[in-house]
């Protein structure tokens, strides 16, 4: 219903926590249990839930079973030879096995609309974050990568990705058998300027 009032936002502290201690997973470290085909479905939604300029919904999701993903990274492991480091190149490629459930994100831009190709890669990359809070409000751990693959044209073609699209990310999606540690955080007194 594109007319229904929805709620206005109210505070939620533990909203609140859960963005202050939202961590990426390591994708190889994501185990069973994995979210159900129920739960991957209610996710995407939230995922698709983004902003994006004209309402183009400029991306598109292809949930990788574990199926597929092992055929894709015995296809890729080939192709692995051919990148600057071939050890570490192969060995990425768990992140591809490993977890228990992955969305491909893939931008789709429409070229020659007025709303800017970079604005629609935007609302993209704001898909891939939004999938990465709607795992964790479902209790799931995630990570977003990308990787060699991400890139290399063979690599494009295995996955489909078609003319002028491009790889947003793979979110992996598990849980963790250990709380992830913190990162460093950037300094916020170098990120903002306020003007009055
Ligand atoms: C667009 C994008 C691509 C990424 N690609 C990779 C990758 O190829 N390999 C990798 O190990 N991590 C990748 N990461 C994850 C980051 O290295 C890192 O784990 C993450 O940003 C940690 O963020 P957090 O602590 O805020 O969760 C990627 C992250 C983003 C946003």
């Amino acid at each position: 219903m594109s007319d229904a009032a929805l709620p206005l936002p109210v505070p939620s502290p533990e909203l609140q926590t859960r963005l202050a201690t939202r961590r990426s997973a390591p994708a190889q470290a994501l185990a069973a249990p994995g979210p159900t085909d129920a739960e991957i479905d209610a996710i995407l939604t939230l995922g698709a839930r983004t902003p994006d300029h004209g309402k183009l919904f400029p991306w598109r999701f292809v949930v990788l079973g574990p199926e597929s993903r092992a055929e894709l990274a015995a296809k890729l492991e080939p192709l692995a030879d051919g990148q600057p480091d071939p050890k570490k190149a192969r060995a990425v490629l768990a992140k591809l096995t490993v977890p228990p459930a992955t969305i491909l994100v893939i931008s789709t831009p429409v070229e020659g609309h007025k709303v800017p190709v970079w604005e629609q890669e935007l609302s993209a990359g704001a898909v891939c974050m939004n999938l990465e809070h709607a795992a964790g409000a479902h209790g799931y751990a995630a990570s977003w990568i990308t990787d060699w693959y991400s890139y290399a044209p063979a690599a494009l073609a295995l996955f489909g990705v078609g003319q002028g699209e491009r790889i947003a990310g793979f979110i992996h999606i598990g849980t963790l058998a250990e709380p992830p540690l913190e990162r460093p955080r950037p300094d916020l007194t170098t990120k903002v300027s306020r003007r009055r």
